[in-house]
């Protein structure tokens, strides 16, 4: 379903972002993953066969050589997946200055600088965008104000860059994946307390595993979506359903 596209996916040397890469290459894309962390990006890569490149997305100038270093390499660019993003645990007392200002700029801004780069290249394919944000960005979640906020950023932004690529041929939607075992996660999901919030929040009961996003991010990137854009897709196990 995805042979001969070409995708980045940022943050994809670890948890969702490896499940999507993972996907993608299964279907037959070229996939470049990119990430801060050299030594865990170069050995996701070689696990998944892909490329890895590195790049902060929170710096224009390192997100821009990503993009325009894979439409060198292989010619276009279809899909970029902004699936690069941090947690924040703690009320706005609790927080730092700092903290809100590092979320807002990886979860939101980071969002906003790879669909920027890609654009350029995606009117030329007639390629898409997809932003991970999370069930966070639909509704209110306890004690994460910089990361709802930020992910609800995500959430209204993709629905405005869809209006406004909407005539160039370039499809932009999200995924709101609900709580996924994830390294982001693992710490506060081993604690009963937490793990029993989650269950009993969602009603089917358990967390996701990263390869539950992966499918839904694939076929958003495929023809067979064509028509789909501008949504904010849950992928949460029915959390956002009550
Ligand atoms: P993860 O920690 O495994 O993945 C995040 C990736 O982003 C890591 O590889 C990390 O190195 C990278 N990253 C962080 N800051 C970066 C930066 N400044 N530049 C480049 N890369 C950076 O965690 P997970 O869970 O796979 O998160 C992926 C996305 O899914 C995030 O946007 C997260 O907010 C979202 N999400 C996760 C949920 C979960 O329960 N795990 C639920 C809903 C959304």
């Amino acid at each position: 379903m995805l042979k001969d596209k070409v995708a980045i996916i940022t943050g994809g040397a670890t948890g969702i972002g490896k499940a999507i890469a993972s996907k993608y290459i299964d279907y037959g894309a070229e996939v470049v993953i990119a990430g801060r962390t050299e030594e865990t990006g170069r050995e996701t890569a070689e696990e998944l066969g892909c490329e890895f490149h590195q790049c902060d997305v929170t710096e224009y100038e390192q997100v821009e050589t990503l993009v325009n270093s894979t439409v060198d390499e292989y010619g276009q660019l279809d899909a970029i997946v902004n699936n690069a993003g941090i947690g924040q645990v703690g009320s706005i007392e609790e927080m730092s200055l700092e903290e809100w200002d590092t979320v807002i700029q990886i979860n939101l801004t980071g969002v906003m600088y790879g669909s920027r780069a890609a654009i350029p290249y995606l009117k030329d394919s007639e390629g898409c965008i997809i932003n991970v944000a999370s069930i966070y960005g639909l509704v209110g979640g306890p004690g994460s104000p910089a990361y709802s906020a930020a992910k609800g950023g995500v959430v209204n932004f993709t629905r405005e860059l869809a209006i406004d690529y909407a005539t160039e041929g370039i499809r932009v939607n999200s995924i709101c994946p609900g709580f996924v075992e994830t390294p982001m996660t693992d710490d506060y999901l081993d604690q009963e307390q937490f793990y029993e919030f989650v269950r009993d929040e969602t009603p089917m009961q358990r967390v996701a595993e990263p390869e539950e996003i992966g499918g839904i991010a694939m076929f958003l990137a495929s023809d067979e979506a064509s028509y789909i854009t501008g949504t904010n897709i849950p992928v949460d196990g029915g959390w956002t359903a009550h």
